[in-house]
């Protein structure tokens, strides 16, 4: 039996849409029929390439009676209003992480979600990515008993990547935190059960030039009783991909030549020009997806259970059991983020929601600012607005 595509809208041609076409464009389980984007030459562009509708305004594409679910790749602080305008068109929503910047946004976005009764979905996000799920998979099997203690690294050259200025503006949701550290606490709530309890954290801010977070070490404590610690630098100094098997995040190779690239391609330029440069990585001027040999990752991450260590690579999880260890291979789909598409699938096909719904995404938020707060008041902050596994779709 064939499929029929979903038929999907974007909103937003930006950086995020352009990580995600490798997947968009070889899953056939979907099919982009329209976008909706400020600049017309990228609208121009989706219309050339996807033969579908460019829209300028968010509701018109919503609105648009052929499109059944829409991808939100717009900055974080817009996500709010455009989920609010995609819910109120009765539409599905795939939204890029993080959910949105305040958790106030978050309770709206959960509220009207639940409203309109269609699904809010928050990916892609590293919680996706397949030796992940594989993970998830072999600690719900139970064989190697419950989970004790995460480990969870990475050391990036985030901080120097070219940002639009509010990217460096922790309020506005600048920093590691909200663009970063929301995948590594997607990823550790996910494999700890979801429940997290408190946090305490310090965070650091050393760039007078980039005067926001730029690393944080963090510990978490969940219902059950495992506990985990999260690290990360995007100080751009070691790389933890080093320890990755050289696989870069998005599943390329990663070569010595790269080594100090990002702080280069910065110097001297002004935040204008700045975000000029990073308009070079949007859709429509050219730039091409990297493209993945392996599994995206994100750093070093390491579970200890009653009866095995499971450490999670990009080809699939090396596990360290009692008197023997073993390799679970997790092979590169077609599609890269085909997890995502999976979910999107089973979520307004089947009415089977994924983990990361709209609750979950507020649940990681509510981390990344129990970060924040722990560092700037030195107190454990207690969490109130967790949520479980409450749906789950096996990908593998
Ligand atoms: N999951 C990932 O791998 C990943 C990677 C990068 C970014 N992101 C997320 O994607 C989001 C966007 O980040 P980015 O780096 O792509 O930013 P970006 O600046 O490259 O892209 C944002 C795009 O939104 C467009 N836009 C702005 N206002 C709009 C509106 N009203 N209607 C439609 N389009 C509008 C801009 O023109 C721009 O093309 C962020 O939330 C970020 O966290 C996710």
């Amino acid at each position: 039996m064939t499929f029929d595509p979903i038929r999907l809208g974007v909103v937003g041609l930006g950086r995020a849409f352009v990580l995600m076409l490798p997947t968009l464009r070889n899953d056939a389980r979907v099919k982009l029929i329209a976008a909706a984007a400020p600049r017309a030459e990228s609208r121009e562009a989706f219309e050339a390439e996807f033969g579908g509708r460019g829209y300028a305004s968010v509701e018109a594409l919503a609105n648009d009676p052929e499109v059944e679910a829409v991808y939100i790749a717009t900055p974080h602080q817009m996500h709010a209003e455009h989920v609010a305008a995609v819910a109120a068109a009765g539409k599905h929503i795939l939204v890029d992480k993080p959910l949105s910047v305040t958790m106030a946004d978050a309770d709206n976005m959960v509220d009207v979600a639940r409203a309109a009764g269609v699904h809010l979905i928050v990916g892609p996000s590293h919680s996706f990515d397949p030796p992940v799920l594989k993970a998830r998979q072999i600690i719900e099997s139970g064989q190697f008993g419950a989970v004790r203690m995460v480990q969870a690294l990475n050391y990036t050259d985030f901080l120097y990547r070219p940002r639009r200025p509010e990217e460096l503006r922790t309020e506005e949701g600048g920093g590691v935190l909200f663009s970063q550290g929301i995948h590594q606490i997607d990823i550790v709530r996910l494999l700890c059960g979801g429940r997290a309890k408190s946090v305490t954290a310090m965070t650091g801010a050393w760039d007078p030039e980039r005067p926001t977070e730029g690393a944080y070490s963090a510990l978490m404590d969940f219902d059950g009783g495992a506990f985990a610690t999260l690290t990360y630098s995007g100080y751009a100094h070691f790389d933890s991909d080093d320890w990755m098997d050289n696989v870069a995040e998005l599943g390329g190779a990663k070569g010595p030549e790269s080594y100090g690239a990002a702080r280069r391609a910065l110097q001297n330029l002004d935040p204008v020009a700045e975000a000029k440069l990073k308009a070079t990585r949007t859709y429509g001027a050219g730039t091409v997806p990297p493209s993945a040999l392996s599994n995206e990752h994100f750093g070093p991450i390491i579970v200890l259970c009653d009866r095995a260590d499971l450490r999670l690579r990009p080809g699939g999880i090396d596990i360290f059991g009692d008197t023997e260890r073993h390799r679970v291979e997790v092979p590169l789909n077609a599609a890269p983020r085909k997890s995502v598409i999976d979910a999107l699938v089973a979520a307004v096909r089947q009415k089977i929601a994924p983990p990361q719904t709209a609750e979950w995404g507020r649940a990681s938020l509510e981390v990344c600012h129990a970060i924040l707060d722990s560092a700037q008041t030195g107190e454990t902050i207690k969490l109130t607005r967790q949520c479980g596994i409450e749906y789950r779709e096996e990908t593998q």
